[in-house]
């Protein structure tokens, strides 16, 4: 359903500031696959989600979504499709607007313009049905200003509002990372039940092993623009973090031209 095939990019090639971000990256993403991406800064992973969302072109291979090729389709051209949240609780959502009128734009998403701009009583029930299951109380405060949400808030709401049209791919970005540990939990636990709810396929950065480990079916590893670790679900429910570094530490040492599979 997601294909990345052969994909490399390179920031600026043939200067002393080139950085290789993707090395001929493959990868495959089956209908409901959530699959957790770990590895150090620099790894390519944000870019990694950037190419598939279209934010980032890359300079080799191709994108597909549902057997598409995508790879020349501009960001705003594969929105309907591609649900993001990114670490900055400040990214996903519009501060100046209300709870609501944000939601009416996730709603909107990826449909002709013009169409039903308006709030209307029926879309404002909606809203606050699917704000309760968030279980903050977001559902009385459909008028407040988004600017006024905590970070754990916004970023809940971020996470609404990517999953709200129903996109073929949901990509998260360390979108926990920013929040103290108990909001964290909260939308780490908010984000199984709205991928498991709508079967989402799912790419979730975090450089928090144990999550990864404990979230989705498949856990990959980046290093230096490559793949190096992709463990399927019953290797990964027995895995440690202590085995996860271990695998780091023998698998980053090495020269990885192929990925190395331990499914
Ligand atoms: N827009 C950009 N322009 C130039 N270089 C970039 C750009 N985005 C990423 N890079 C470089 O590409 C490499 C991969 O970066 P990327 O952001 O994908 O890493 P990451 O795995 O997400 O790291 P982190 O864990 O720190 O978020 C890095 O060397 C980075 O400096
Ligand atoms: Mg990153």
């Amino acid at each position: 359903m997601l294909k990345v095939d052969s994909v490399s990019k390179t920031f600026f090639p043939h200067t002393v500031n080139e950085r290789r971000a993707l090395v001929d990256v493959d990868l495959q993403l089956q209908e409901g696959d959530f699959v957790t991406v770990i590895g150090s800064n620099g790894a390519g992973k944000s870019t990694l989600l950037n190419t598939v969302a279209g934010r980032i072109h890359q300079d080799e291979g191709v994108v597909s979504l549902d057997g598409v090729d995508v790879s020349r389709l501009k960001e705003h051209q594969r929105a309907a499709k591609v649900g993001r949240v990114f670490q900055d609780p400040m990214a996903g959502t519009a501060p100046n607007l209300s709870i609501e009128e944000n939601l009416s734009l996730a709603d909107r998403r990826g449909r002709p313009r013009g169409l039903s701009r308006g709030v209307t009583r029926a879309k404002r029930e909606r809203f606050a049905e699917a704000l309760k299951q968030l279980e903050l109380g977001l559902e009385d405060r459909l008028k407040t200003k988004v600017g006024l949400l905590s970070g754990g808030q916004r970023q809940a709401l971020s996470l609404l509002m990517a999953t709200y049209s129903d996109p073929r791919v949901l990509l998260l970005d360390e979108h926990t990372a920013a929040l103290d540990p108990q909001r964290a939990e909260l939308v780490t636990r908010l984000t199984r039940s709205v991928v498991q709810d709508k079967g989402l396929t799912t790419l979730m950065v975090t450089h928090n092993m144990v999550q990864a480990l404990e979230v989705g079916n498949r856990l990959i590893m980046m290093h230096e623009g490559r793949i190096i670790l992709d463990v399927g679900a019953a290797k990964k429910a027995q895995m440690t973090s202590q085995d996860l570094l271990a695998e780091f530490g023998k698998l980053k040492g090495a020269v990885v031209d192929d990925k190395t599979l331990l499914q």
